[in-house]
């Protein structure tokens, strides 16, 4: 139920971090993988392709869905994971930069919805699966609007699944609630309190956050690869509109 064989896939976001993991196990798993990144060069997936692709520009996603078209032929899995953060407090947080973390955390993936589920419906199946965060469920420290994006990814998700159900297209639609991942983006969480001087160092801040989680570590990228593969394969096929959390017990405490 796991295996993607003749399934393809379009990876945002994957030039690096849990991106680039999770278009690496989708193509291990069978799946021709399209990984796509604003950055202009990243290494393609075995037997995929890298693409460059702003996810906040409607227009990419018009191109990159026609491109899977007409090179692959089909579309089953959109993964929505490109995504930024801000660690700032809310009172010196301008409207500009809690618009461009909405653009990039939350209009990509509407775009995404409308570009890709016509090619998607036309195969009468697909997965849809967007990165949220544990700071979509409970509050992120600092990150008032991060926090407010990923709450909106969360909802927008379930918002989604229901229509498509209803509309039996055949396309589910999840999220994934990672904790703190040991990727750029998620070490930089730890700049405010070196900043700030709760810690001498980032080394002695990251010890801190991996005691705050139950099962001892960070999560890693390959953590929420294996979730993401679950939601794009058949394992998980009558699964739609649900938060997977992948955070070692983090977010329970
Ligand atoms: N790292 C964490 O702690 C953590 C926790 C929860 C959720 N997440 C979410 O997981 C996703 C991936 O995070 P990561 O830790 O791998 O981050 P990362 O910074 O390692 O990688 C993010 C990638 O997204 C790309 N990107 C940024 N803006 C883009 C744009 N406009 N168009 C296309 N690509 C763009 C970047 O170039 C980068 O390659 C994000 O949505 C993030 O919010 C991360």
């Amino acid at each position: 139920m796991f295996e993607l064989d003749g399934r393809v896939a379009l990876v945002t976001g994957a030039a690096k971090g849990i991106g680039a993991h999770a278009a690496r196990l989708l193509a291990a798993a069978g799946a021709t993988v399209v990984a796509t990144d604003i950055a202009p060069s990243g290494s393609a997936p075995p037997g995929g392709r890298f693409a460059q692709q702003d996810v906040t520009d409607p227009d990419h996603w018009d191109r990159i869905v026609a491109s899977i078209k007409a090179e692959e032929g089909r579309l089953d899995i959109l993964v929505n994971n490109a995504g930024m953060i801000l660690n700032k407090p809310v009172l010196s947080t301008t409207i500009e930069e809690f618009r461009r973390v909405h653009a990039v955390n939350v209009e990509s993936i509407w775009f995404g919805v409308q570009a890709a589920a016509p090619l998607m419906a036309e195969a009468g199946a697909g997965s849809i699966i967007n990165l949220s965060s544990i700071y979509g469920q409970i509050a992120g420290p600092m990150q008032a609007a991060y926090s407010a994006s990923k709450g909106a990814v969360r909802m927008l998700t379930k918002a989604v699944a229901v229509e498509f159900g209803r509309a039996g297209n055949g396309i589910r639609v999840n999220s994934v609630h990672p904790g703190p991942v040991d990727t750029d983006l998620g070490r930089s969480g730890l700049e405010p309190g070196v900043t700030a001087g709760r810690f001498a160092s980032e080394a002695e801040a990251k010890a801190y956050v991996a005691s705050m989680f139950p099962m001892g570590r960070w999560v890693e990228t390959q953590d929420v690869a294996g979730v993401i593969l679950f939601l794009a394969s058949d394992a998980s096929r009558y699964v739609t509109g649900t938060e997977l959390t992948v955070d070692g017990g983090y977010s329970i405490l």
